[in-house]
């Protein structure tokens, strides 16, 4: 019976050239009605002492039959794989496709080095959130309600109040992380605050959305020359020019007092207004950077802190227009286009950045 069953059916699975006729081999012996099968089911027709001698033969065929079938089956596979090699060539010389690699936008690039360059003055990085109410935006910054500083600023407003009745915006500038600051972390504080701002407004040179980076110092006996000084520092640091000179220019804000408008030197090269040296010198001129004055009293007081204990300055600039200086692009609207044409140009490599600044992430 064995042999019978057996061994034309090993013989064949042996000779079996391709998976499909093996294949076709398995259904005839062991698929459901397969002749090895058929052998399985009359076990169940058996004597007792019948199924006593044939059982263990039959279920012995069964499992001879299956693994000359697996046997069979990784041999050709085997031979499939090393006919297939055999026919691929594979050029091992060629240079592999380029990756391509992302780079970092000018605005992370600049904050990341006016993170640098106030740390090394003792400056933490501070934030706050987009989403404001009116008390940090304007209220708690000497802005009360119908000053007409709050239509100055184009503010976005969100239809629905927040739980204590006051109307949410999306914050016009950084300043309300001043406040946050000072009632979170009292006093002494340095602290930048860099981050997006927004207003209604759109043209070559605005952006409903853009950047800013606030500066402020509380401590005791601060005055104008630590507001100089620290700006002084840092644009020299910024800019990596050792002859950039400040001018200093009464102005206003409701936040700080006095106030003081910073412009600083250029000269014309080339059509192009390069920063550096005195704009009185002859053919210089003088550019409007940014704003800041000493904290107004009743913003320290807002603060949480005693307006006769501690005193401070603050400052508040535009990131993107730092950045457009620095590096000379001239249209703010690219910046926020996300382009990567744009961003393969002016975007800067994580792994190469050519600056004063490896970039707070990368600096080890
Ligand atoms: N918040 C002001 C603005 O957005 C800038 C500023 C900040 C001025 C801090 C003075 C002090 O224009």
């Amino acid at each position: 019976m064995i042999e019978e069953n057996t061994l034309p059916a090993l013989a064949e699975i042996e000779c079996a050239a391709t998976l499909e006729a093996l294949e076709g081999l398995r259904v005839r012996t062991l698929g459901k009605s397969g002749s090895i099968t058929t052998l399985v089911k009359t076990l169940g027709a058996m004597s007792d002492e019948e199924r006593r001698t044939k059982g263990p033969l039959i279920h012995a065929i069964r499992t001879t039959v299956a693994d000359a079938i697996t046997a069979r089956k990784a041999a050709l596979e085997q031979a499939a794989l090393a006919a297939q090699l055999s026919r691929d060539t594979l050029d091992l010389t060629l240079p592999a496709p380029e990756q391509p690699r992302g780079s970092i936008h000018p605005v992370s690039q600049v904050m990341d080095e006016l993170a640098e360059i106030f740390a090394d003055m003792g400056f933490a990085v501070a934030t706050g959130p987009e989403i404001e109410d009116d008390w940090h935006n304007f209220t708690a910054l000497n802005i009360p309600e119908s000053h007409p500083a709050r239509a100055m600023h184009d503010t976005f407003y969100f239809p629905d109040k927040d739980d204590e009745g006051r109307a949410m915006l999306l914050r016009t500038h950084t300043s309300p992380v001043q406040i946050r600051s000072m009632l979170q972390h009292g006093a002494p504080l340095r602290i930048i605050a860099p981050g997006r701002v927004y207003r209604s407004d759109s043209d070559a040179t605005h952006t409903p959305m853009f950047h800013q980076v606030e500066g402020l110092v509380i401590d005791k006996g601060i005055h104008l020359g630590h507001l100089k000084w620290t700006l002084e520092t840092f644009l020299k640091a910024f800019f990596e020019r050792e002859d950039i000179v400040l001018r200093l220019r009464p102005s206003y804000f409701p936040f700080t007092e006095p106030s003081v408008e910073v412009d600083v030197g250029f000269a014309l090269a080339g059509g192009k207004r390069v920063l550096g040296g005195s704009g009185d010198a002859p053919g210089h001129g003088w550019m409007e950077l940014l704003g800041s004055g000493m904290v107004n009293r009743k913003v320290i007081e807002a603060g949480g802190l005693d307006p006769d204990e501690w005193q401070g300055f603050a400052f508040g600039v535009g990131v993107d227009r730092l950045a457009m200086l620095k590096y000379g692009m001239d249209d703010l609207r690219a910046f926020f286009d996300g382009d990567v044409r744009w961003l393969a140009h002016y975007g800067f490599s994580p792994f190469d950045v050519p600056t004063l600044s490896a970039g707070v992430g990368t600096a080890a």
